[in-house]
This record gives structure tokens, sequence and C-alpha cells, in this order.
């Protein structure tokens, strides 16, 4: 006999146990769905698409091999030399956020303390809420300057992770080698988590300090140069003894085997990653020159994307981009009128540079007035 239909009067009344951590926060809301037709310029992705002989790879995955359980041990091999590390000093994980997230799992309780420098990444605040952690944030400076005296300061509290992003997600910005040493060196008691995510884009990477400082962990993705945010594959590069814990937070199959198999294929053509990151290198200074030349205020970006202050244009810019199908990310969190632009292929720079040329206005001396410090207003420039 048919069950009878659920109706409000006969659903079960039950109380669920709800963490008070979780009560207080408010659930993920995803910026934007139906991206695939527009011009994609608010996650950082690689817009040019991942390598072709990845979906040529993916079509052969046999039926068995998909109902298997994914083995870890050739992959870690081989993608341990993609980033020249031993495969002990290589952890897998479920795109980068995961690997932000096993850090919490593994050196935070609830009413500890995580270190940060914003504007930054919103998932380490994410996690720390998620996890009861108590949130140090610093600021980053006008100019998006890390705050190295006041990060020092702040590690004699023995914070239990300290995460910077590097280059810095919204601001572009770099830390110098010298600041994070002299950060290592402070930090006695603290695991500092550097997030290389960028790191292609700029070539700067401390996984070679992995053996002096144990306390070192440098995450990376396979989202941004290499093209596979859509299949979720992150990594944890650090000492073998150091990530032997973080190994203990994990599931026994975090990562799955399509992931697994894309970052082999597209990591084996390296010479396909280099030209990729160089055709981003040379379209982000075309992009800071033409925006500049428009008042626009950009900071020096070190990643595949570049933080703007559109200063008192913003509004009409921001209403241009969005008629116009482009997907930029405003970052009210770094200053009114501030937005962070993805550099995608020239094609679609060249269109947000037309909105934007055509947003201000097409009258001579019609310019932005952007940042704090802007003294001269900025003739427009017919581009
Ligand atoms: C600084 C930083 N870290 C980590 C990530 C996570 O990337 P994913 O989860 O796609 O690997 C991102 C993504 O935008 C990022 O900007």
């Amino acid at each position: 006999m048919d069950e009878p239909s659920i109706t409000q009067e006969n659903r079960m009344n039950a109380q669920l146990p709800v963490r008070q951590a979780i009560r207080d926060r408010r659930t993920y809301e995803a910026p934007a769905e139906g991206r695939a037709n527009k011009i994609r310029l608010d996650f950082n992705e690689n817009t040019a698409g991942c390598s072709p002989a990845v979906l040529q790879a993916l079509g052969r995955l046999s039926p068995k091999q998909a109902a298997m359980y994914p083995e870890y041990q050739k992959p870690t091999q081989r993608l341990a030399k993609y980033f020249g590390v031993k495969p002990d000093e290589l952890l897998l994980t479920n795109g980068g956020d995961d690997a932000l997230r096993v850090f919490f799992d593994t050196f935070v309780d609830a009413g500890s303390t995580v270190l940060i420098c914003e504007p930054t990444f919103p998932m380490y605040r994410y996690y720390a809420e998620i996890a009861a952690a108590k949130v140090e944030a610093l600021r980053y400076g006008a100019e998006m300057n890390f705050p190295l005296d006041q990060t020092l300061n702040a590690l004699q509290q023995k914070p239990r992770v300290l995460f910077v992003a590097n280059p810095n997600n919204p601001t572009g910005t770099l830390v110098t080698r010298t600041a994070i040493r002299a950060i290592l060196e402070a930090a006695t008691e603290t695991a500092v988590v550097i997030d290389e995510a960028y790191a292609e884009f700029c070539g700067e990477s401390m996984k070679e300090q992995i053996a002096k400082y144990p306390h070192l962990f440098v995450a990376r993705t396979f989202s941004k140069a290499t093209g596979l945010a859509g299949l979720r594959l992150g990594a944890v590069i650090a000492n073998a003894s150091s990530l032997a814990f973080l190994r203990r937070a994990m599931p026994p199959f975090p990562v799955n085997l399509a992931a697994l198999l894309a970052a082999e294929v597209a990591t084996r053509n390296r010479r396909a990653i280099r030209r990729y990151v160089q055709d981003v290198q040379q379209t982000r200074a075309w992009v800071e020159n033409r925006l500049g030349a428009l008042g626009a205020k950009t900071f020096p970006s070190a990643g595949n994307f570049v933080l703007v202050d559109f200063g008192d244009q913003a509004r009409a810019v921001f209403r241009a981009l969005e008629a116009s199908g482009i997907l930029i990310r405003e970052r009210p969190d770094c200053g009114p009128g501030f937005a962070r632009i993805t550099i995608g292929t020239r094609k679609e720079m060249e269109a947000v540079v037309r909105t934007v040329r055509n947003a201000v206005g097409r009258r001579e001396n019609r310019t932005i007035r952007a940042g704090k410090n802007a003294k001269k207003r900025l003739t427009f420039i017919e581009l």
C-alpha cells in the first residue's frame, strides 16, 4: 500500500542539535550561477579552458575504472615531480578550498585563534567561523601592502594558524621572501600557511623552504594556471613529518579519479602552462595600462587578476559591464568603487576596456577620479 502523503500536520516534530557556530553562520550564497555564456572575470578562472588532452584522457576512462575507489600512489608521485618535491611532502585535496579546511581540522579547537590579513581570500574566515575559532584580522595598507610589523607582533600571541595568500587575492600584491622568512622565524608555535593559489603567475614559491621550516605549509591549486577549477584538485606541500598530522585529518578518498587524471595530463605539458601564464602576464600589463589611461587606479598584481579602483565612476562602470554580460567582482571591502577583474583572453579584456571607456564617456576631459590620493584628474584618452 502507498504511504500517505506527508503534510505539515503529520510531519514528525524533531529538534536538530545544530552546533552554535553553525547557527551563527549564514549559508554561503554563490555570487553567480548561469555564468556559462558570459565573460567570466569574477572567479579568477582560466577562461581559455583546460588543455584538450585532458578531455581526451577523461574520455578514455573505462566503466570499471570509474567504478573503483581511486588509488593515490602513482598520481601523487607524478604530481610531486611537477612541484619538485618528494611524494611524502605532498598531500592532494579536493580543491584548494579543501586544502585550507584541513588546517582547521588539524590545528584549530573552538575558541583558539587564527591570524589573517584582510582583505584576503574569504575561506580562511569562513572555515574559522565553522570551527568556532577566534579570528584576529590585520589590515593591508592603503597601497595594499602587507602589514609585516603587525603580523610579527600578533605572532607573539601564538595563534594556531596564520594564513597568508601570496600573491594575495584580491589585492594581487606579493609578500617578499624576506618578509615570509621573518614571519617563519617569529612563528615559533604557529602553523604558517602560505596559500600560493596563483604562484605560477609570478614564479614565486616558498616550497623549497619546507625542509628548513617544519611549520611551513604551502597550499596550491590546479584551478588557476592549470585550468581545472571544475574538477577540484588542490594540494598541500610541507615537511613529511608535519604533513603526517594533516593526513590524519583527511578522509580516505578525498580526491576523485577524474581530477587526478586531468592534473597528470595537464601538468605533463609544462610548455602550454608557461605559454598561458605569459599570455596572462602580457594581457594584465595591457589592461593595467589601458585602465590607467582612463584614470582608474590599479594595484600591482602578481596573479591572474587585477584590483581596480574605479573611483567616482564605479557605479556607471559596474552597470555597463553587467549590461554587456561581463562578470567582475565588486570589492567594497577594499574601498568604495573597487573591483577585482580576472585577466581573461585578450579579446575578453578588449571588451572590458571598451565597455569601461564607453561608460566613462567619450567626451574629452571626462575621467575617473580614483584613489584617495589622486591629485590630478587624468584626461580621457581614446583607445
Ligand atoms: C587565494 C586562494 N586560495 C585558494 C583558492 C581555492 O581555489 P580552489 O578551491 O578552486 O582550488 C582560491 C580561489 O579563488 C584563492 O583565490
